[in-house]
């Protein structure tokens, strides 16, 4: 067995906010056909590391942007490390304020919703492609329409496959490619969030928050293990233009 495959994947992991593993994001980026004359613009990149693996795998060039100084400052370390920093650069800035003069080969937006659903995100992201461009979108959906109130009340409403499915297609995409994730990532994204805070716990033991932040870690897992497990999925979608 590759051991030291299975380490890098994890390291790799670690810097990937959502749930998409590793290696379905080097598949989506051969769906798409990205190469090394590709241009990606991805919009809340958090450590860019998408970017990242796909600079490494198909040679691409790429810009990420992110509010949080923290995630861009050691993405682009990392970058820089990688000696991929004539290829990929992330900057600091606020995704709803963001102007880009280039147009780009894929635009991706994948964690985060800022322009009130699926169609305003759409159509934020159509404005920074080609013409032949397409879009990648990273979002958690409902397994079907009956999902119970408690998961609601946690989640807010979220949209279910075949909702996804016919808003791209209004907004005049299809769907070519869904880079879904396993179990196996959602239990990587809610222990990593656990032992985060665990984190916090040990290191602010008199917070006046403390009590707050235990029973948080507890509403986390029971959503987890009681509705998330069965009711929320995780994918990233591909949509090109009809
Ligand atoms: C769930 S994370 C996903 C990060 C990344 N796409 C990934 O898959 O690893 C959401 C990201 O959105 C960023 N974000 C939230 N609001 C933003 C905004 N208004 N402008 C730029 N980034 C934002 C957060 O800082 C965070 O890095």
């Amino acid at each position: 067995m590759d051991y030291n495959n299975i380490i890098k994947n994890c390291e790799e992991s670690s810097y990937l906010i959502s749930m998409t593993p590793v290696e379905k994001i080097v598949e989506a980026g051969y769906y798409m056909g990205l190469n090394n004359q590709s241009k990606v613009l991805d919009l809340c990149c958090g450590y860019g590391e998408m970017l990242k693996i796909w600079c490494e795998a198909f040679s691409i060039s790429g810009k990420g942007v992110d509010i949080c100084t923290e995630f861009i400052n050691k993405g682009n370390e990392r970058i820089s490390q990688n000696g991929l920093n004539n290829k990929i650069s992330l900057v600091v800035e606020n995704v709803k304020e963001y102007h880009d003069n280039e147009k780009y080969d894929v635009a991706c937006l994948s964690g985060e919703d800022l322009f009130g659903g699926l169609k305003g995100t759409i159509r934020f992201l159509e404005s920074f492609i080609k013409e032949d461009g397409k879009i990648l979108i990273g979002t958690p959906y409902f397994h079907n329409k009956e999902t119970p109130k408690e998961l609601i009340k946690f989640q807010g409403e979220l949209n279910t496959l075949e909702e996804i499915y016919d808003i791209s297609k209004e907004c005049g995409y299809l769907i070519t490619h869904i880079a879904g994730c396993t179990q196996n990532e959602w239990e990587r994204y809610v222990t990593w969030s656990a032992r985060r805070d665990l984190k916090w716990l040990k290191n602010n033991p008199n917070h006046i928050d403390y009590q707050k932040k235990q029973e948080w870690i507890d509403y986390w897992y029971k959503m987890y293990f009681n509705y998330r497990k069965d009711y929320e999925g995780w994918a990233l979608f591909v949509l090109e233009k009809i």
